[in-house]
């Protein structure tokens, strides 16, 4: 029997209820698959932990994480009392940095039962996978602020893209492209306006296409291919982009296939020598926590995801089929939450889903 060590942190707001959500469905999977885990959870992370000791994590946080096969992480953020910029780079994107997590991967799929809100659009027409490079691009930490407070108050933030930095990203989009049907990559770029840093990550892509010649490439301009998203979906199959493109993108794909609450994503460090972190697309959105409305099928993909990671496919599988039979059910047979025009909670659908994982048959 495989045994695993997973560290918990459900983070804030709707991360607290759809993270026992997740592992419902987590535990229903395992137990099915004789896969035995161990879950450590952890309160740091949180706008709690911070009232409590000032900072978002201990300092030890890194020799506690370091030692978990996989880091099942809710949403970080509650900006009535951390700013959100002190919150995020003070947990998420410290921990994505540190244990080199330099691909987010975020599969968008129009699911059966689910209604897309661009019209006449059915399964099949949306399903592609963004990898979103996730340590460095847009996101940095380079730059300052002069002249506070006066007429020439200037602030600046560098773009860092290396050359590593940009091919491992890319080798790695790649590859998943090889390995899917359409075979078929889309970069995001803006090198029309973007001089420097964007022409350079263009020049690295077709370097890269040099080496997988079975791939078919087509670059485009962030602002149109956000268009294409919406018009045509259909056209995407792999999406490979900087930090804060993806991070735009997989925003965007997730609410064309009906809700930003079903969305997962694997923040992943290819070469395993930290953990991979497993979380949902989607925040702690502070509108409807406490209510027990959040949509916890984002997080209970992510359960999936990790489980793949893991070396589980055939759980990995299992676990996202139950989702999409539930899903199938539309909201008139199913506990569909809110944002999937149901009635049901949070809870409701997990064990609706935890269910299904006991009932149907194994793949
Ligand atoms: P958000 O994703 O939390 O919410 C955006 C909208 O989507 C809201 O209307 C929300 O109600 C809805 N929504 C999100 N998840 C849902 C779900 N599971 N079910 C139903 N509806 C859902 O984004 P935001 O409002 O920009 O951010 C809120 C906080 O979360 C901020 O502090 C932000 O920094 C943080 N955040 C954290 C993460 C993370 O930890 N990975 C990701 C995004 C935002
Ligand atoms: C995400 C989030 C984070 C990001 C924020 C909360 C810093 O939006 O995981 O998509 O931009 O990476
Ligand atoms: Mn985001």
């Amino acid at each position: 029997m495989s045994r695993h060590r997973i560290a918990v942190i459900p983070g804030d707001g709707i991360g607290r209820e759809v993270v026992p959500a997740g592992l419902e469905a987590l535990h229903a999977t395992a137990s099915r698959f004789g896969i035995s885990l161990e879950l450590d959870e952890f309160g740091f992370a949180s706008a709690e932990y911070w009232q409590r000791h000032g900072t978002m994590m201990p300092a030890d946080w890194e020799e506690t994480l370091r030692g978990y096969d996989a880091i099942y992480f809710g949403a970080v953020g509650w900006p009535e009392i951390v700013p959100d910029h002190v919150s995020l780079w003070g947990s998420l994107l410290q921990i994505r940095r540190t244990f080199d997590q330099y691909v987010n991967l975020r599969p968008c799929r129009l699911m059966p039962g689910v209604r897309s809100p661009l019209a006449g659009r059915e399964p099949g027409d949306i399903d592609f996978v963004v990898v979103r490079e996730n340590t460095e691009g847009e996101y940095s930490s380079v730059g300052g602020r002069v002249f506070e407070g006066t007429e020439r108050e200037t602030v600046l933030q560098e773009t860092v893209m290396t050359r590593i930095g940009v091919d491992r990203v890319l080798r790695f989009a790649y590859e998943q492209a090889a390995r899917r049907p359409a075979r078929h990559i889309t970069s995001a770029t803006k090198s029309n306006g973007i001089s420097i840093s964007m022409p350079f990550w263009d020049e690295r892509v077709a370097d890269m296409a040099g080496r997988f010649p079975d791939v078919r490439v087509d670059k485009l301009h962030i602002d149109a291919l956000a268009a294409q998203f919406v018009l045509h979906p259909e056209r995407f199959d792999v999406v490979v982009a900087s930090n804060l493109f993806g991070d735009i993108l997989s925003d965007l794909g997730p609410a064309c296939a009906g809700t930003l609450g079903i969305a997962p994503s694997a923040n992943i460090n290819p070469e395993r020598d930290h953990p991979s972190l497993f979380e949902p697309v989607h925040g702690s959105a502070p509108d409807i926590a406490g209510q027990g409305i959040a949509n916890p099928v984002g997080q209970i993909w992510c359960a999936s995801m990790m489980l793949e990671h893991l070396g589980h496919p055939e759980a990995a599988a299992h676990l996202l089929g139950a989702i999409e039979d539930v899903l199938a059910l539309g909201p008139a047979e199913a506990p569909l939450t809110p944002d999937l025009h149901g009635k049901g909670t949070t809870v409701e659908l997990a064990r609706a889903i935890a269910d299904r994982v006991r009932e149907r048959s194994p793949i």
